[in-house]
């Protein structure tokens, strides 16, 4: 007897088809998975057989031997658990062959029979539909997440029993269904944290806002307690909303990782990752033995924030570089590659001294050698990647007491989404949406001085002793501020007000 099972697996964020054949035969009693299993899919031998028997029915004492198709991708998780114990009734006519072709199915199986959420469960079931699948059966915790495949029929269970059961009864289950429209509109009803909070710190609040504008990375300093990890929080306030195709793309990065909340909804509001800076390269960017998407995935379409900025590991630091160039990770295996996406936007702050309060000439009592040996860790390429240094200085009493009601996010937002639309308009026939992306010989084209502009910034770049790396940097920056003012050119207020964000530069090594 021989029946095969449509399942998916996963390659990254993307399922792919996977067939489960399964033959029973005559013969000493044995069972085998080939096709490549690693020994998580090896362990299901046992919770098969031992669900089977603890569901009521009798395990064939045959000879089994399971094909997961195609035999060339190795096969990882417990996800084919329900497949296979599916097959296996099929073959000892506990369910009915007929039908089952029409259904794919992915599950995990406890020894009681029960069926366990697996990771995932988002991308496998798009994969179905893409390969003409209308039905699933999937765990009952996954359901949510199945049923935001719009056309999909998604049949929760609970248990293996449930399954044979509704295998010969099909009504037995309705098909679980989400009003997909509606969760989206919930994100304009979640509350994100918001600017009008935010007393004083207008220097700060305004980078923000370039930031967001032109996807600059930002790079806040100041003294403990200035509000950094505040502004930083607020970011994804002020940037626009996600669009239905975002949201589900940052849904299956989070099914991937098994993140989702209650295994549930779409994630529709942009994510906010701030990892511990003890955390490793490999937890950053993506991997171990079966690989899951990293914090830089995770803060895909979102914000990636790295809080005390110094004391990450630098190999932790230095892996960023690329996918902070090419907004995605490839993650190699020693059977083939991954690529993960990650497009977010980096906002890093520390102190400027190891005690953080540099300046302070009561307070601070670091050595020169000991501030340049903590400003140092953070490398020159890496630097490269940060368009903004924004000085976040201490609040004074009457900051906090006097100071008049801070804009709200929404105000903000408003003009980072116009000064967007500039962009996506200018660079309509470029590969590029937004000023953050332009190459040097794009800079040339669309930030073009005047003689009064390069005369300022000539005179700026000679007293301020700044790199070529800076001078490009400037230019970035100062064409998002000029879109920010909705104006073409580039004048000498908006190279102005970029140089002064520039002033870290002689106070500290960072340039
Ligand atoms: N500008 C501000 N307006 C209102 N409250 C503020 C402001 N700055 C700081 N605070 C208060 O101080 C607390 C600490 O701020 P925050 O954690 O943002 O500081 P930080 O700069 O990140 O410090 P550290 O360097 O220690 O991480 C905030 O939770 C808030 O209550
Ligand atoms: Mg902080």
């Amino acid at each position: 007897m021989l029946a095969k099972i449509n399942t998916c697996a996963l390659l990254g964020i993307d399922g792919y088809e996977v067939n489960v054949e399964i033959d029973i035969s005559s013969g000493l009693p044995a069972f085998d998975i080939v096709g490549l299993p690693d020994s998580a899919v090896k362990e299901s031998k046992e919770r098969v057989r031992t669900a089977i028997k603890n569901s009521g029915f009798s395990f064939p004492v045959h000879r089994i031997t399971v094909n997961l198709a195609p035999a060339d991708i190795r096969k990882e998780g417990p996800a084919f658990d329900l497949p296979i114990a599916a097959g296996i009734l099929c073959c000892i006519g506990a369910v009915p062959s007929a039908t089952i072709a029409d259904y794919m199915i992915t599950g995990e199986l406890s020894l009681d029979g029960g069926i366990r959420p697996v990771s995932g469960v988002l991308p496998m079931v798009y994969k179905a539909m893409q390969c003409g699948i209308k039905k699933c059966i999937v765990p009952a915790q996954n359901a949510q997440e199945a049923a935001l495949v719009k056309g999909m029929e998604v049949y929760p269970v609970h248990s293996l029993q449930e399954m044979a059961h509704f295998l010969h009864n099909p009504h037995s289950i309705l098909p679980f269904v989400v009003d997909l429209e509606e969760i989206f509109r919930q994100k304009d009803k979640t509350t994100l944290l918001d600017f009008a909070d935010v007393k004083g710190q207008e220097n700060g609040k305004r980078a923000m806002e370039i930031s967001a504008a032109g996807s600059h990375n930002l790079l806040l300093i100041g003294p403990p307690g200035s509000g950094k990890t505040m502004l930083a929080k607020r970011m994804p306030s002020i940037l626009p909303h996600l669009t239905f195709e975002e949201s589900i793309e940052i849904t299956k990065i989070h099914s991937v990782a098994g993140l989702l909340k209650d295994k549930s909804s779409l994630i529709n509001t942009r994510p906010f990752r701030s990892p511990h800076h003890t955390i490793s390269a490999s937890a950053l960017t993506g991997g171990g033995r079966i690989p899951k998407p990293g914090e830089i995935s995770l803060a895909h379409h979102g914000v990636l924030f790295l809080d005390e900025l110094p004391e990450f590991q630098r190999n932790a630091l230095e892996v960023m570089r690329q996918p902070l160039e090419d907004r995605s990770v490839t993650i190699s295996r020693v059977n083939g590659t991954l690529t993960y996406p990650s497009n977010f936007m980096l906002i890093a702050a520390m102190n400027p001294c190891p005690c953080g309060y540099l300046g302070d000439s009561e307070r601070c009592h670091c050595t020169m050698n000991e501030i340049t040996k903590y400003q140092n860790k953070i490398s020159g390429p890496l630097l490269d990647r940060l368009d903004l240094m924004v000085e976040m200085p201490a609040l004074k009493y009457h900051d906090l007491e006097d100071a008049p009601p801070a804009e709200s996010s929404q105000a903000i937002r408003e003009r980072v989404l116009q000064a967007q639309q500039i962009q996506l308009e200018r660079y309509k026939n470029e590969p590029i949406f937004f000023n953050s992306q332009l190459s040097t010989a794009q800079i040339e084209q669309y930030c073009v001085l005047g003689t009064k502009e390069k005369a300022l910034l000539k005179a700026a770049f000679e007293k301020m002793n700044l790199s070529a790396r800076a001078y490009h940097k400037i230019l970035k920056v100062a064409r998002t501020v000029a879109d920010l003012d909705h104006s073409e050119p580039i004048s000498a207020k908006h190279i102005a007000e970029v140089l002064q964000y520039r002033s870290l530069d002689r106070k500290y090594i960072l340039s």
